[in-house]
């Protein structure tokens, strides 16, 4: 019996040694330490030795069981120990490399100077309104006093996306300037209250289309921002106020500005609104084309037909609308001389800003 219990021992111990891995340790956990084991046999047959015989047969069992445990305890330390260092030499990490710098993203140059004439006019009380880019021809042109053919429309030549011919004769088109959000808002505040119509003071941005033969001074795609000012007792003293002191908000306190008569078909009187150059201080440069002005947008008293497609009877209500490029501006400020850079998305350009 006790030699027996040395050969399991020895043969067990040997079988180890060839063990590799956590299935196999399970597997020689079972063939020697398991219920079925010869070990565990032994002790099953121990009632049925003589008296002189169990202790030293027991005594011995419970050596070997002990040493075959330890055995085991040490052997899957061990194997843990090598496959922790497997995986630390496959997944070693060289934290000498110098890291990758992430990319720090920002804002378009045109989206820049949007937000700082939000910020001017915000200051100033208008909130921003936004309107469609895909209008109708009724609200890009008719109501905005365009009548059909009128040769105003020859300023404005447009990407139509259909004849109109099941439409009335009302094609659907990419709006060419932010003006027709005019009739939208003054539409949407009338209807708060038809027969007292509430104030309106909001600025319109977004882009605009144009069928334009792209040079560096045109593009068909382009920013404007719209503002309109519609209430009691408006007049243009109120719009020269207050485009004077966005001029000065926005290039400066010192800045000069002067109103040139012009004509558009929603406002009457119109005007055009020039700020002194800034590059050579109103004494005549490239930029502005020796006169020593920029021109930076377009206003004017808005028109009594305009006021009445928008629910506001122009016996009791007046107001003044402007009209200004956002690219124009940036271009004028970083004298950037070709327009088509700000959309062609070249990092080259974006980046500089
Ligand atoms: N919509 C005009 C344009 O695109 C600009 C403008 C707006 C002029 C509002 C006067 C009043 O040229």
């Amino acid at each position: 019996m006790l030699e027996q219990l040395n050969q399991i021992e020895s043969q067990a111990l040997g079988e180890l040694e060839a063990v590799q891995d956590e299935d196999g340790l399970q597997r020689w956990k079972v063939a020697h330490l398991g219920r079925n084991s010869s070990l565990m046999k032994t002790f099953d047959q121990l009632g049925g030795l003589s008296k002189e015989e169990r202790p030293a047969v027991g005594r011995r069992a419970n050596e070997v069981k002990r040493a075959l445990e330890s055995a085991l305890e040490k052997s899957s330390s061990s194997l843990r120990q090598v496959a922790l260092q497997r995986l630390l030499e496959a997944e070693r990490l060289d934290v000498t490399l110098p890291g990758r710098t992430t990319l720090r993203g920002r804002l378009h140059p045109a989206t820049q100077t949007l937000r700082e004439v939000y910020r001017v006019f915000g200051e100033m009380g208008f909130q921003v309104y936004r309107s469609r880019e895909v209008e109708s021809d009724e609200f890009n042109f008719q109501l905005l006093n365009f009548p059909p053919n009128h040769p105003a429309r020859e300023m404005q030549d447009s990407f139509y996306v259909d004849s109109g011919a099941q439409r009335g004769d009302n094609p659907i088109l990419l709006r060419t300037h932010t003006s027709p959000g005019q009739i939208h808002a003054m539409r949407e505040f009338a209807a708060l209250n038809p027969d007292n119509p509430p104030p309106v003071r909001i600025i319109l941005p977004g882009m605009c289309f144009r069928y334009e033969q792209i040079t560096a001074r045109s593009e068909m795609q382009f920013n404007q921002v719209e503002g309109l000012a519609v209430g009691l007792n408006i007049t243009f003293g109120d719009l020269k106020g207050t485009l004077t002191d966005f001029a000065r908000r926005m290039y400066g306190q010192q800045v000069r500005s002067r109103f040139r008569a012009s004509h558009f078909p929603f406002t009457e009187p119109s005007a055009e609104m020039d700020i002194e150059c800034f590059v050579c201080g109103g004494q005549g440069c490239a930029v502005c084309k020796r006169t020593g002005w920029l021109e930076i947008l377009g206003c004017g008293m808005v028109h009594p037909v305009v006021l009445r497609n928008g629910g506001y009877d122009p016996e009791r209500y007046s107001g003044y609308a402007f009209g200004m490029g956002p690219e124009r501006i940036t271009m004028l400020r970083h004298r950037i001389e070709d327009i088509r850079y700000f959309w062609s998305n070249d990092l080259r350009f974006l980046e500089q800003f």
